[in-house]
């Protein structure tokens, strides 16, 4: 079973990896992320809550990611699988997933994580175009769309991100180092724990990521 989770710093290349795979292998692409951003389109409870701090860089609060994440996990489109982008975030979500995972039928097989060198990380971002409908995710040099502005797969016209500044990736950046990164060794002891080199050709991840996943099908 395909139950997995994607980490890596921000600007690593999980959305990016992520909407491939869903693609390839089935299964929905639960990104945190987006999930928020499109509360706060909405203009929802937990988009108005979540607005300021997203735009900061900073964390929503544990309590608020794990209902929606749990709410999500317990829909019927992944009981064959999901692919978590962006969660889980802290320890005490990390124990949270532990505990729902199993109790919905749903546990954690897989943890991938991408790792790339923080000096690569600022352009990445600062180059960042994404598609505000389907997701995906473009960069003005690297992996410029076809059309310049227009998402590839559905047409949309791309956006950057409120928190694509240098201010907010300061931010997102120490968070991923305090709360985030102590992660992989809650992983590695589970025995969960996959690392990929994302400081190359993202197809040459994605084949890498997916030979692994064909093995563990
Ligand atoms: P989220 O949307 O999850 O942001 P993030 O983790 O900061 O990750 P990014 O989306 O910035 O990066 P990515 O790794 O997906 O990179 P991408 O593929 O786009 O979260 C946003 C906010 O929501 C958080 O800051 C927080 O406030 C809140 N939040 C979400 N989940 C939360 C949680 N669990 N708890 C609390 N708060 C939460 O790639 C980046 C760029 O690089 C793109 O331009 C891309 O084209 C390019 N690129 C990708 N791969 C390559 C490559 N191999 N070579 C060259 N360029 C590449």
């Amino acid at each position: 079973m395909l139950n997995i989770i994607l980490m890596g710093p921000p600007g690593a290349g999980k959305g990016t990896q992520a909407v491939t795979i869903a693609d390839e292998f089935k299964i929905p692409h639960i990104s945190t992320g987006d999930m928020f951003r499109e509360a706060i389109a909405n203009g929802t409870p937990v988009g108005l809550k979540a607005k300021a701090i997203i735009d900061a860089g900073g964390l929503v609060p544990d309590e608020v990611v794990c209902e929606l994440v749990k709410e999500r996990l317990s829909q019927k489109d992944c009981e064959h699988g999901y692919l978590l982008d962006g969660f889980p975030r802290t320890i005490p979500q990390a124990e949270a997933l532990a505990e729902m995972g199993p109790s919905i039928g749903r546990p954690v097989s897989l943890v991938l994580n991408i790792s790339v060198p923080s000096e690569v990380l600022l352009d990445r971002i600062a180059g960042r175009r994404v598609c505000p409908k389907c997701g995906a995710s473009y960069h003005i040099r690297n992996m410029k769309p076809k059309v310049e502005g227009v998402c590839d797969r559905c047409g949309s016209k791309l956006i950057q991100r409120k928190d694509d500044n240098p201010e907010s990736f300061k931010v997102r950046l120490e968070n991923y180092f305090q709360s985030t990164e102590p992660l992989l060794a809650f992983y590695e002891k589970s025995g969960l724990l996959h690392s990929f080199d994302g400081n190359g050709n993202p197809k040459a991840l994605h084949d890498a990521i997916a030979s692994l996943l064909e093995a563990n099908k």
